[in-house]
């Protein structure tokens, strides 16, 4: 099983950033964690601060990949580009997020990207990406 997840903007900042609202771990520790955790399945990591690189990532992996977990940061909330590129792929993805988005600013609570998605999680700080693994082995 191949797993990519795709964190967008500002999450190279895990550990540094808000850290009442993001946690204080890095990424890359918890991927170590988390590749533990799942130690039969491939998971691969990407990260872009830039939309068009978001896309192209979602491109490359979106036909051969069994799943994706992409986190996009704030372009959840505008990018209509990063709807359409998921809506043209074939292999699912899961929307995440590490803070829950509903009970923050109005302007989290929409996603122009969910409905291009087979679910969403929210909320679970980032156990949110192991979450969204799992429903992949369900
Ligand atoms: C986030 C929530 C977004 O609203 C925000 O812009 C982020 C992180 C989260 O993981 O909680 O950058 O996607």
């Amino acid at each position: 099983m191949n797993i990519q997840i795709i964190n967008g903007p500002n999450l190279n900042l895990l550990g540094v950033r808000e850290k009442s609202i993001y946690g204080d771990s890095s990424f890359e520790t918890y991927l170590t964690e988390l590749q533990k955790h799942f130690a039969g399945v491939n998971i691969s990591y990407y990260q872009s601060n830039v939309e068009g690189e978001i896309i192209n990532k979602l491109h490359e992996v979106g036909f051969s990949a069994d799943g994706i977990v992409l986190n996009a940061g704030a372009y959840t909330h505008t990018s209509i580009a990063i709807a359409d590129a998921i809506a043209a792929i074939t292999t699912p993805v899961i929307e995440v997020h590490i803070s829950n988005v509903h009970k923050r600013e109005a302007f989290r609570h929409k996603s122009m990207i969910a409905a291009s998605c087979k679910g969403v999680i929210a909320g679970f700080g980032m156990h949110s990406y192991r979450l969204a693994i799992e429903s992949y082995l369900l």
